[in-house]
């Protein structure tokens, strides 16, 4: 079945493996103002990333948002770990940062990931992909590994809190598809292959999440669609 991008699911059920060959495309295609997003966050990591700083982010991909972050802290000793369940997503991200002694990625499950230490951690559109009986306790021993002062930024798709809004927000979202040249076929064969796969919370109950396990400074960063970032500090 078609996706977009180039990408042909042979069931209905979303994967990343499957859809490596075409991913960086596919997401800028998939994500408003994804790489503007990715340059954003580097720039606030900036306040996160001393020298000798330890960040993770979980759901690495490619390695487009860590070439990022990277970028913009090129005089600092730091050390950046990507984390993916996908191992051609790993292979990736060595491949693209090669050059960049400061990173290194893991094929791992954020979930039984053992985190050490570290001033800063980023989920950019990942942690709608972990179980939600599972989520809490992610976020969980994200706080627990941050040291104080240390950030969590968080990018997720949500849904609306009200359905009048909600199908608002899906019916400009698939128009901002439709403009990126994906066809309704496409749009549709993906939202089938998300089912059980995305499980997004509400505005509301990504900052309750976040609040519970302990951050005191949450704020809200990006908002565009059905997309949020925050910004969550442990003090
Ligand atoms: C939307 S992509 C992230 C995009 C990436 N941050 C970027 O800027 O290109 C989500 C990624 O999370 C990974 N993922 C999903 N579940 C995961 C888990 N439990 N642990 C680690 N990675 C996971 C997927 O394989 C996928 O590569």
């Amino acid at each position: 079945m078609d996706v977009g991008s180039e990408i042909q699911l042979q069931h209905e059920t979303w994967s990343f493996a499957d859809a490596i060959d075409n991913f960086d495309a596919h997401i800028l295609q998939s994500i408003p103002n994804c790489q503007e997003q990715r340059e954003y966050i580097a720039t606030l990591s900036r306040f996160f990333l001393h020298a000798d700083a330890r960040a993770y982010e979980i759901g690495v991909s490619t390695g487009q948002l860590a070439k990022a972050v990277l970028a913009r802290t090129p005089e600092r000793s730091l050390s950046y770990f990507g984390l993916d369940v996908e191992p051609v997503m790993i292979e990736a991200a060595e491949r693209n940062l090669a050059a960049d002694a400061r990173f290194s990625a893991s094929i791992a499950n954020a979930v039984d990931y053992s985190f050490e230490a570290a001033t800063l951690v980023i989920s950019y559109y990942t942690l709608q992909f972990i179980p939600l009986s599972e989520r809490k306790r992610l976020v969980q021993r994200i706080y627990d590994a941050l040291r104080p002062g240390g950030a969590f930024i968080l990018y997720e798709k949500t849904i609306a809190e009200n359905a009048r809004l909600q199908d608002m927000l899906t019916q400009l979202y698939y128009d901002f598809k439709t403009e990126q040249g994906l066809s309704a076929e496409a749009i549709l064969n993906k939202a089938v292959s998300l089912r059980g796969i995305s499980m997004p919370l509400s505005l509301e109950g990504n900052r309750q999440l976040l609040l519970e396990v302990g951050f005191n400074s949450v704020e809200l960063v990006y908002r565009n669609y059905c997309f949020a970032g925050y910004l969550a500090i442990k003090d």
